[in-house]
């Protein structure tokens, strides 16, 4: 019996080791010591053996099962573990190959170029970006900037007013009478898509004490559509506030910039304009860099690109109207000391769309925004 339970315990264990899938160590696991298998069923008869036998076969098969136990447990073990090996190296996948068919690498949008181009000219000059939110309220957007209560930029034909979120009550009037909803006409609500990057200057102000040089780029949104302008374009903020700051700070900041962009040639003049916010206003206007200002071409046509004028007009700007500091709150807790008697600014707004197409000699704005490669490859 003893000798029978060696063999059994020996041709099991070459079993096993050869086994190759854990399908076959199961199945060899049913042989020897399942239910119905040669060796459990000893043990089972153990008890019927003559009582000097019972000891010794008891032993020897127990011993038997126990190894042949362990030896399967580890076998399917070893097998499953190769086998997530396999699947592993099988699934392998390389994300650093080409697509197919590969795949160009991209560019930068040559509106976003620009405005990391124009960022990195006033990081150069000692400015800070700062960022601002789309959805401006009016208070910042107009009143705060000095826009007064008829203003034409307020006519929700010349801005885009939004509607506050469902569950937002608002004060807005429901024109209850007529039985419909007035903010559906358009009427003006608190809300509007920021008509330019000024709303910031306040905001920057409540935020920081002077002095205060920051630049703010962004989307802004106007509801023009034509060659020239588009519904939504991008502007570049600029934001001075310190002692002893005069338009004279302003030019030298903005011809830094004009012959960064335009070529060191380039020059700068300030025409009298109007701005709400800022007082005086002036129109900017950089030497063109077709004609390098004179005008007319070396045929002595007429420039194309300044029209004969010799200026290009690339943006807006002035000195902080003293009345823009009192929306500024000073309380005790936030004590900005935006006082008018102690500090002056100035601020400029450039369009980045304007300044990519006098560079670029972009005809139509409405490029930059119609996705088509063989325009967008060109630059970057
Ligand atoms: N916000 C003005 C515009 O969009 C530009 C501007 C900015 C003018 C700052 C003066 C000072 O037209």
């Amino acid at each position: 019996m003893i000798e029978r339970i060696e063999q059994l315990r020996a041709q099991a264990q070459q079993e096993i080791a050869a086994a190759v899938t854990s399908d076959a160590v199961e199945q060899l696991r049913v042989r020897y010591l399942g239910r119905k298998a040669e060796l459990p069923q000893m043990l089972r008869g153990v008890a019927a053996l003559e009582p000097q036998q019972r000891g010794e076969v008891g032993r020897a098969a127990n011993e038997a099962r126990r190894a042949l136990e362990q030896l399967i447990g580890q076998r399917a073990a070893e097998l499953d573990a190769q086998a997530l090996e396999q699947r592993l190296l099988a699934d392998t996948a390389d994300v650093t190959l080409p697509g197919t068919p590969p795949q160009p690498v991209g560019r930068m949008h040559v509106i976003n170029a620009t405005m990391r181009e124009l960022e990195d000219i006033f990081l150069g000059l000692g400015f800070t970006v700062l960022e601002g939110q789309e959805v401006e309220t009016v208070h910042y957007n107009f009143d705060a900037l000095n826009h007064g209560p008829t203003h034409p930029a307020r006519a929700h034909t010349d801005s885009f007013y939004v509607r506050e979120p469902a569950g937002h009550a608002t004060k807005q009037t429901i024109d209850v009478k007529a039985g419909h909803d007035s903010m559906r006409l358009g009427a003006p609500t608190d809300l509007v898509l920021r008509t330019h990057t000024s709303p910031m200057q306040v905001r920057a102000m409540q935020a920081h004490p002077p002095p205060l040089y920051v630049v703010i780029p962004g989307r802004v949104y106007r509801p023009d559509s034509d060659a020239t302008h588009t519904p939504q374009f991008h502007q570049v903020e600029g934001l001075a506030v310190d002692e002893d700051i005069t338009l004279a700070d302003l030019k030298g900041t903005l011809l830094a910039f004009a012959k960064t962009v335009f070529g060191d040639e380039r020059d700068v003049r300030l025409r009298p304009h109007f701005f709400p916010f800022t007082e005086p206003s002036v129109e900017v206007d950089v030497s063109c860099f077709h004609c390098s200002g004179k005008g007319f071409q070396a045929d002595g046509s007429r420039c194309p690109l300044c029209k004969g004028e010799g200026w290009l007009e690339v943006l807006g700007a002035g000195e902080v109207d003293p009345n823009v500091y009192s929306y500024v709150p000073t309380t005790e807790r936030n004590a900005p000391g935006y006082d008018p008697e102690k500090v002056q600014g100035y601020a400029w707004g450039m369009g980045v769309e304007r300044i990519a197409m006098l560079k670029h000699g972009i005809p139509d704005l409405r490029l930059y925004f119609e996705n088509d490669l063989r325009f967008l490859e060109q630059f970057g």
